[in-house]
């Protein structure tokens, strides 16, 4: 028996192999396309009819998992640094009343202070549990409780009170903040009831099945039974808790719509939906890897075709990240594709494959969308009808990498209309690093993309005349950037030789941090020097055409040596909250613009044409290089 079951695995092994080379067929007669993408940014980023419904009822929901929390008024700051100012009695001359978040400019030392009234309750439920004072903001933060030092924070953390504070005490409670980078803050201060708190995984877990019914609702042309009535039934269920400070009423509850709501879980079987993507990368003249995410794990497959879409490449696992990697395909041509997975597909859209050496081709430079993608999707909705070859973005792709909720919301979702049939490629920002040291693998980084890189997050790649290398400047430990010792520098000494290289017309670097950039918001920013000792002259020796960052959020240009020297584009205006201060004049940079933007660079044989396009279709900056 043993060694029949041991044939039947080696069978189904070999099965999944062959499933895994591209075959003939056409998909399923069973399959449902998704309805199509629209842009949302026209409509406010509204949605309509049950999608709504859904939305409506997430928003109810979602507040109670902050049930256990309430924010700490009351502060007063001062630029002083004697700690008795913390000690209780009527705030000294000096101290003004601030509202939390705070933020001050270049004093390493700030005192803050607030007469906190302890209360039996938070939102209206009885404290349980253990109770905290949870602080957050920058650099060491001690803490006084009556003038008495009771701990010392690195950047934030919590103060257990459980029973040291009665209910209608009063305690003098102090902050001295030590921030020697000119960029003090203190977030916030939070009173947490542990008890109430250990509401939010159930919170979290409805709130994810909501999100999942709001999406079906989005996708499936068709409404699935009995979905909409499990919702406004949810929706009933929280409204009903108005008034309610009893924990465990909120708890049955939440059980009672957990039940509603456990059909999802059918649907998604059939009907995964696709969270992310499909998105193109990692193109080549004979390959191109698609990309999607599904809510619920599910096959994968990718039907394509130059005419009709009768080849399939596929992969039983069930994933939630699909990477389908399809090759022996041929230059420079369009095929049709469409993504499956289980019953579902995304809508059908086309991909190019790289083109040959000499034809004319363009492509979109843009860095830090991060955070706002009703900025953003506008903005990719000013690329689309410019057609280009290739999209690049020069990193902050999002504002926290570590938020898994960021990377479908502000990167692939407005993106989705563009790199569903135009290839991407990335050059990691610190902002994918959110969460994470420099030297570590970022999670979702890797779970969304396909680099060419089998190493690190960096690469260089060839698309018709022009070389492309992208960096990691959070490679390393200690994160030095590109310096010699690293890896990362050699492996650039190494591309620089490199037959690639020196086979290409034009070549562009991506680096998410500037060598040169005069503006910033905040406080000082000039650039970074371990770029401009270590790459600027390599990039001077080996004949860099443009070269390309983010990190400063607004438009930059500057040329060095002048005329004839690399450029440095600085295209970090996406999306992220604008800078607005100039702090430096470097001469190697002659412009800047604060502006929303993006770069559209084309390329016709030995000419460069270079144009900057603003939020309103403007072109705020342009130029040509042509090389003899
Ligand atoms: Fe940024
Ligand atoms: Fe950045």
């Amino acid at each position: 028996m043993r060694i029949k079951k041991n044939i039947a695995a080696a069978l189904l092994a070999l099965t999944m192999a062959y499933c895994a080379a591209a075959q003939a067929a056409a998909p399923p007669d069973n399959i449902v396309r998704m309805n199509p993408f629209v842009s949302t940014a026209k409509t406010g980023f509204s949605v309509n009819g049950d999608a709504a419904t859904a939305r409506t009822v997430y928003g109810k929901v979602q507040s109670y998992g902050n049930i256990g929390a309430a924010p700490v008024g009351g502060w007063m700051a001062a630029a002083a640094t004697d700690i008795k100012f913390l000690k209780p009695g009527a705030a000294p001359d000096g101290f003004d009343s601030v509202d939390l978040p705070h933020s001050w400019g270049k004093d390493p030392i700030r005192l803050l202070r607030t007469d906190f009234i302890m209360p039996d309750n938070v939102n209206g439920f009885a404290l349980a549990g253990n109770v905290s004072l949870a602080f957050s903001g920058s650099g060491t933060m001690d803490v006084y409780v009556n003038g008495k030092k009771v701990k010392s924070l690195t950047g934030g953390g919590d103060l257990d009170i459980t029973g040291r504070i009665k209910p209608g005490e009063t305690v003098t409670l102090g902050v001295k903040i030590t921030e020697m980078t000119g960029r003090g803050k203190l977030q916030s201060v939070t009173l947490r009831s542990a008890d109430l708190d250990a509401l939010r995984a159930p919170v979290d877990e409805i709130l994810t099945k909501i999100e999942t019914a709001r999406l079906l609702f989005e996708q499936l042309p068709r409404k699935p039974k009995g979905l909409l009535d499990a919702v406004i039934s949810a929706g009933r269920e929280i409204d009903a808790l108005k008034g309610v400070t009893d924990i465990a009423r909120v708890r049955a509850a939440l059980d009672a719509i957990k039940t509603l709501l456990a059909p999802i879980d059918e649907l998604t079987a059939r009907y995964p939906v696709f969270n992310a993507g499909p998105a193109l990368q990692n193109v080549k003249q004979d390959a191109i890897t698609v990309t999607w995410e599904t809510r619920a794990p599910a096959p994968s497959a990718v039907y394509y075709g130059k005419g009709a879409l009768d080849s399939v490449m596929s992969d039983p696992a069930p994933v939630t990240f699909h990477k389908v990697a399809i090759t022996g395909l041929d230059t420079e041509t369009e095929y049709k594709y469409l993504a499956v997975s289980a019953e579902m597909a995304a809508p059908e859209s086309t991909f190019k494959t790289a083109i040959r050496r000499d034809t004319p081709f363009s492509f979109m430079v843009f860095a830090d969308d991060q955070s706002n993608p009703q900025i953003f999707e506008p903005l990719v909705d000013r690329m689309i009808p410019l057609k280009p070859d290739l999209v690049i973005s020069v990193g902050d792709e999002v504002g926290t990498g570590s938020d898994y909720a960021a990377w479908a919301r502000e990167f692939f979702y407005p993106l989705r209309r563009l790199i569903s049939h135009t290839p991407f490629f990335v050059a990691i920002g610190n902002h994918e690093y959110g969460g994470y040291a420099c030297g570590k693998p970022v999670p979702w980084f890797d779970n969304y993309m396909a680099l060419p890189a089998n190493h690190g997050y960096y690469y260089a790649v060839t698309y018709g005349n022009s070389r492309f290398i992208m960096f990691n400047q959070q490679e390393d430990p200690g994160c030095p950037g590109i310096v010699p010792g690293t890896e990362q520098y050699e492996w650039l000494l190494r591309e620089l030789e490199s037959p690639e290289y020196k086979a290409a017309d034009f070549h562009f670097m991506f680096m998410h941090k500037p060598p040169y950039s005069n503006c910033w918001a905040g406080g000082y920013y000039d650039g970074e020097a371990s770029v401009r000792a270590n790459v600027v002259p390599l990039i001077e020796k080996y004949g860099v055409d443009i070269v390309f960052s983010g990190h400063t959020h607004d438009y930059e240009r500057g040329q060095w040596p002048r005329p004839g020297g690399p450029y440095y584009i600085i295209t970090g205006g996406a999306g992220g909250h604008l800078d607005d201060t100039v702090y430096k004049e470097w001469p190697q940079m002659q412009l800047h613009a604060f502006v929303h933007h993006f770069s559209h660079v084309t390329i016709n044989g030995n000419k460069l044409s270079f144009e900057a396009v603003d939020a309103d279709g403007n072109i705020i900056d342009t130029f040509e290089i042509v090389k003899e």
